[in-house]
């Protein structure tokens, strides 16, 4: 019997059901060409279901999602709801009650695609940051107390434990152990600054290197000096780890590296648990409807749905795809710069998947 998997599909705001409409097109093909079944349930979690209802994400929902073999997310965000409900109430609790603590984000320049990088090319952008993605500033303690008067106190702290440095670790040193390239792993912290929080992490991080993988390249890097080395020598990196709030900011700086928002890709992981895969971009509410958002990003986060779910032959199939379309056919990653319309970039993965 044909393998089966059941996805929880979240389309959410904005642009986000057309570019899952396009993702879930290309899922199909690739799995009736390999054989596997995609059992897709649709959840309506997002701004609209918000100003409906007054709710973001109901408790049972996170229960309910622990049923799935993995979760596929369009986009959360509404221009009409105050920045933080929907985030906080939706996405954030989903990584945390489903306690996906690693966030898996490739930077990756596919050949075709523009780069910001002065003389830098696919050879060259071609890196994994593995960031900590249920703790930190985060899930910190905080608080604001004496609010509107002049002695107001706003506190946000950055709280780690080692359990859950050392896990983010373990999955990081293993990651750079399979992807079996540079085998170097970079540490990306703060600890001139940090000293305790980062202390901690770059501790854990030598002791378990020198303990548990002495074939695996220990590197440092201060938060700042990362962002330069970034944009100045991308081809230095193969895996960069580091915490929650680090991990936010840097992956946007490599995102725009491998073409922007239209094409990056991120996968929520519980490595014993259910996953959650999205693009990284939001949801654009200024081209919802107008058939002109770029859809690889969701495309991507969708191959990696499946290299995850293990069908790592469908995954390739798709990569290949995305790697033929950006070279001959898509002329821009921009919202209507494609040459093409949303629906069309999927159809044309599916003819790649199904001819080749
Ligand atoms: C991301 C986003 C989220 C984050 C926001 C929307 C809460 O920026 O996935 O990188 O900060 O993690
Ligand atoms: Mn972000």
């Amino acid at each position: 019997m044909a393998k089966s998997y059941k996805i929880a599909v979240i389309p959410g705001d904005g642009t986000g059901p057309e570019v899952v409409r396009e993702g879930v097109k290309v899922l199909e093909a690739a799995s009736g060409k390999f054989g596997f079944k995609l059992e897709k349930q649709e959840f309506d979690f997002g701004g609209e279901r918000y100003k409906r209802t007054g709710e973001t994400l109901p408790d049972s929902a996170i229960d309910e999602m622990r049923a799935f073999d993995a979760i596929y997310l369009g986009a959360i965000g509404h221009p009409d709801v105050k920045p933080g409900i929907l985030e906080k109430g939706i996405l954030l609790k989903l990584r945390f009650g489903l306690d996906q603590y690693i966030n898996l984000r490739p930077v990756k320049l596919y050949p075709g695609v523009e780069t910001p990088l002065r003389n830098k090319g696919p050879e060259d952008i071609d890196y994994v940051v593995v960031r900590e993605n249920t703790g930190g500033l985060y899930t910190g303690t905080g608080g604001i107390s004496m609010k509107g008067t002049p002695h107001e106190v706003a506190v946000q702290s950055m709280v780690y434990n080692r359990f859950q440095v050392d896990r983010c670790l373990r999955y990081a040193f293993e990651y750079t152990k399979k992807r079996n390239r540079k085998k170097t792993l970079a540490l990306c912290g703060k600890t001139n600054v940090l000293t305790f929080a980062y202390d901690l992490w770059e501790r854990a991080f030598n002791e378990m290197g020198e303990k548990e993988y002495p074939d695996i390249t220990r590197e440092y890097y201060h938060v700042d000096a990362t962002c330069m080395w970034m944009v100045k020598n991308p081809e230095w990196f193969d895996v960069i780890v580091t915490g929650n709030m680090f991990g936010d900011i840097i992956t946007d700086l490599g995102a725009i590296t491998q073409g922007g928002m239209g094409i990056a890709a991120g996968g929520n992981l519980n490595p014993e648990g259910v996953s959650m895969f999205e693009p990284i971009g939001g949801s654009a509410p200024k081209y919802t409807g107008k058939n002109v958002i770029n859809p690889l990003a969701a495309i991507a986060a969708g191959q990696m749905m499946l290299e995850s779910l293990g069908e790592e032959d469908a995954a390739e199939a798709v990569e290949d795809a995305m790697v033929k379309a950006l070279q001959k056919d898509i002329k821009s990653l921009s919202a209507g710069k494609m040459g093409m319309g949303t629906s069309d970039v999927g159809d044309l993965l599916v003819k790649y998947i199904l001819e080749d």
